[in-house]
């Protein structure tokens, strides 16, 4: 499971830390509260603020660091069962993880929808106007044409509930990089049987682990460190290091670390 903290070593800003979090840089856009930037009945009044964060966020802008590419060496060691990620920035599906290993809980900007008349966009058709700074409208209708994010209160995509079958199943829970404070996400959490040990890696203790199951492990600290510490004790580091320079030969700029 992961958050926003697994993608601030890219450069992307989480939501709730102190400072640097989204939710605390949002004053120039005027906002009832911070969340209203999420809020269904706030975007039909003034969709401005979302696509400002939009054009922050939109996949391309940054790129993948060594948690994603962990992701992915469990993967191509047929060790991950799926990785359910609450972020937005698509830096999973860069990493090469692909899309059937991953639910995107509060969805993607790879996909888009018509608030008016529900026709479906690819995400790239909306890039010019977003990037432009131009709310985008759908040539059909004239709607304003929104990304396929999860907005407080809308429904979690469909694929999310394979939750129910994958949790079961697990027999390690790795957690990084979240606050564990949006729900129903957070509480998938607890959804792994009660002798599975669950690893924490985030800065701070969150969520059902501040109340801790007798196998739960926390590494607390910056994510990448985390990360580095748990795959030198797997002895995948060169493995891990070969990953990253493959998919740096690959990208345009440099993966950062
Ligand atoms: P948050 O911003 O709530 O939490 C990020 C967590 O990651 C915090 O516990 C930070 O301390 C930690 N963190 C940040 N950078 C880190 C680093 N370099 N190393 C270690 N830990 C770090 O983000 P989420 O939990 O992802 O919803 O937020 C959940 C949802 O709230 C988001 O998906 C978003 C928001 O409303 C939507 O976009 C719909």
């Amino acid at each position: 499971m992961a958050g926003a903290g697994i993608s601030t070593p890219s450069g992307v800003p989480d939501f709730r830390s102190p400072g640097s979090g989204l939710y605390d840089n949002l004053q120039q856009y005027e906002l009832p509260y911070a969340e209203a930037v999420f809020e269904l009945s706030f975007f039909h009044q003034n969709p401005r603020p979302f696509f400002s964060l939009a054009k922050e966020l939109y996949p391309g802008n940054h790129r993948p660091n060594l948690s994603h590419h962990f992701v992915r060496l469990l993967h191509t060691k047929r060790q991950l069962l799926r990785m359910y990620t609450q972020n937005i920035d698509g830096l999973e599906r860069q990493a090469g993880i692909p899309p059937e290993m991953l639910v995107e809980a509060h969805g993607t900007f790879a996909t888009a929808t018509c608030t008016s008349c529900l026709r479906e966009y690819e995400g790239e058709e909306l890039r010019p106007d977003v990037m432009r700074g131009v709310i985008p409208k759908c040539p059909t209708c004239k709607g304003v044409v929104k990304p396929d994010i999860v907005f407080f209160g809308e429904e979690l995509p469909r694929r999310f509930f394979q939750y129910l079958t994958d949790f079961p199943q697990a027999d390690l829970l790795i957690v990084m990089g979240t606050s564990l404070e949006v729900e129903p996400f957070a509480g998938l959490a607890g959804s792994v049987r009660g002798s599975v040990p669950r690893l924490l890696i985030n800065r701070d203790p969150v969520g059902s682990f501040c109340g801790r199951r007798p196998r739960d492990v926390l590494l607390l600290g910056d994510v990448v460190a985390g990360v580095r510490t748990l795959v030198h004790a797997l002895g995948w580091t060169q493995e891990l290091h070969a990953l990253m320079e493959a998919a740096a030969e690959k990208a345009p700029t440099k993966t950062e670390e």
